[in-house]
């Protein structure tokens, strides 16, 4: 076993996000445009077989836990075939996705049995006017039916539900969405939207925060805070007081940053190495890989840039990032 990814303030990196392809079929506004936005020729997309060697090459430097992510992932042709081989790596230990479940119903089956062992799908309303308000697309139950036929499957258990409350539009969601966990084998996630908007809208007065949300849950249902799961979790955990079942989670990266443990990277579509969400410095691996580079020569590469990650970002402060999230990998 290799030494293991550590960057220069002792974070070790375990977790790998593939984004598979910077397409998407909802237009969400803190993400995406409505008319869309120049996507990545296909050639410029990393291959199957080069997507593979990479997460192999991860994996082989402990960042094996992999979460395919996009964009929207299940848009890119042979989706499952693709998880399957990821699964099928030496090293990997949990290939999960993060989907807006849009295209989930017909894919469920064929995601389980390529191995895919968790799944977050995106849900910021169950109301039908205000989900086509904030994704610009009307399509609550496709998504609906994509959570259920992942419910279908015991081994995609548990499901997270992640929602993006806006300032204005998101406040009325949060009972509802917090009900759903009460009714539901899913965990509710409330995560506070970022500066990773294409339109450049984001202003920090719009983020609902993680405790304010929390807060009009408590008022309601009284919660019990669990903790993070893992030291290195996003989010931390809540309960119902009067339920065992029924967990809530809450990611506020803008007001409570947990850039401190992060052991995250990622790689965009295009096959470039990001240490931070919220840091516009990029590594190219698809280029020296198509150049043919030896494995040695990207583990150089990879090794540097890690080494080079930023301790943390400053978005509460109004910082702002280039790339949009469809192009990075959520
Ligand atoms: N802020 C917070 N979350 C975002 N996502 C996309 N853009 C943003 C943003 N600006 C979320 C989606 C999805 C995941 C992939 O990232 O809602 O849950
Ligand atoms: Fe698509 Fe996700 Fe962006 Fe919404 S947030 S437009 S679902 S990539």
């Amino acid at each position: 076993m290799s030494a293991p990814l550590a960057d220069g303030f002792g974070r070790v990196h375990r977790a790998l996000r593939l984004s598979v392809t910077d397409r998407c079929n909802l237009r969400c506004r803190y993400c995406m445009p409505a008319e869309g936005l120049p996507w990545c020729a296909p050639g410029e997309l990393l291959t199957d077989d080069e997507a593979v060697r990479l997460v192999g090459l991860f994996a082989r430097l402990g960042a094996g836990r992999v979460r395919v992510t996009g964009g929207e992932p299940l848009v890119r042709p042979g989706v499952a075939g693709l998880v399957g081989r990821i699964s099928a790596v030496p090293g990997v230990c949990e290939v999960s996705m993060t989907t807006n479940g849009v295209l989930l119903a017909p894919l469920a089956d064929d995601l389980a049995r390529a191995g895919l062992a968790r799944l977050n799908v995106s849900l910021d309303s169950l109301d039908p006017d205000r989900f086509a308000r904030v994704t610009r697309r009307r399509d609550l139950d496709r998504v609906l039916a994509g959570i259920d036929a992942a419910l279908a499957h015991p081994g995609l258990r548990p499901l997270k539900v992640n929602a993006v409350l806006l300032r204005g539009i998101g406040e009325a969601d949060v009972l509802p969405l917090a009900e759903m966990a009460r009714r539901r084998p899913v965990v509710m996630r409330f995560v506070e939207a970022m500066p990773l908007d294409a339109d450049r809208a984001w202003r920090p007065a719009d983020v609902v925060r993680g405790a304010e949300v929390r807060a009009m849950i408590d008022a309601r249902w009284p919660l019990i805070p669990l903790g993070r799961e893992r030291p290195s979790d996003t989010a931390t955990r809540w309960r119902f007081a009067d339920r065992p079942g029924g967990a809530l989670e809450f990611v506020s990266s803008v007001s409570e940053p947990f850039c401190a443990t992060c052991d995250r990277l990622r790689i965009t579509p295009d096959g470039r190495l990001r240490t931070c969400l919220f840091s516009d410095e990029e590594t190219d691996l698809a280029g020296p890989m198509r150049a043919g580079a030896a494995d040695a020569e990207l583990e150089r590469i990879v090794r540097a840039a890690v080494l080079g990650k930023p301790a943390g970002h400053a978005i509460g402060a109004g910082r702002r990032v280039e790339r949009p999230m469809s192009r990075i990998g959520g």
